[in-house]
């Protein structure tokens, strides 16, 4: 079967090269967060956090302005499972930057940057607090797991099985596209 072509000059067919830098910047960010999530890596993690924070915010305002490209030829269930998980994607994204940028004041501790400089916010701290938001971190934080899992999972489906071109969209940027 032939697989069905992206039409590149159809904007609502695909991602704009913004989009497409940003998705593969978010993924290799996440992915590095994760592996840095053990107490050991705490000060690296932190500092990758930092960087990566302004990178999670304006990809997740970049889509909630541009919006999707049109959803594909499958079953209703599979595009609504598929737009429930990019958009428990950016949820997570917003919940992992606001917790684990407030949680180092709220411990009482600054905002250090890789050895190279410190925040210290003039705040009192909030055990109570720093441990809500600790949990809501690691939560969210460990989401990424089934997310990454299914969102792969989908990508495969679309590329060797339904021979669409919804893999190929996420490389390949279409004029003025989403
Ligand atoms: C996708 C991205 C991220 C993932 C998967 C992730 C995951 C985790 C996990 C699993 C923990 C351990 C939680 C615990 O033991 O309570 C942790 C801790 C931490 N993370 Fe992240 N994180 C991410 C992004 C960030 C960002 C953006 C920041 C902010 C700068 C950050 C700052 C922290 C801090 C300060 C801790 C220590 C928390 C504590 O002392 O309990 N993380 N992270
Ligand atoms: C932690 C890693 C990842 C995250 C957080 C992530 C997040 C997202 C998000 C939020 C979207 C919606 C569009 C956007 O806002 O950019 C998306 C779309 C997409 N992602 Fe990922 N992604 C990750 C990894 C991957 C990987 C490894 C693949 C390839 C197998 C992939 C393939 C795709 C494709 C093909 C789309 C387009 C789906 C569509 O247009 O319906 N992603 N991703």
């Amino acid at each position: 079967m032939e697989r069905t072509p992206l039409n590149t000059r159809d904007r609502f067919a695909g991602y704009s090269p913004v989009s497409i830098l940003l998705h593969w910047l978010t993924a290799v960010a996440v992915v590095t967060l994760f592996l840095t999530h053990e107490d050991e890596f705490a000060a690296i993690h932190l500092g990758i956090g930092i960087l990566a924070i302004p990178l999670f915010l304006f990809r997740t305002g970049w889509r909630v302005a541009r919006g999707y490209p049109r959803i594909t030829d499958q079953p209703a269930i599979f595009n609504f499972a598929a737009r429930l998980v990019t958009l428990a994607f950016l949820l997570c994204i917003l919940t992992v930057s606001v917790t684990g940028l407030a949680i180092p004041p709220l411990e009482g501790d600054p905002i250090a940057f890789f050895g190279l400089g410190a925040v210290t916010v003039p705040m009192q701290p909030n055990r109570a607090l720093a441990e809500i938001f600790g949990e809501a971190h690691d939560l969210a934080g460990h989401a990424f797991l089934p997310l990454v899992a299914l969102h792969i999972l989908g990508a495969l489906k679309h590329h060797f099985i339904d021979r669409d071109a919804v893999l190929v969209r996420m490389f390949r940027p279409v004029a003025r596209g989403k």
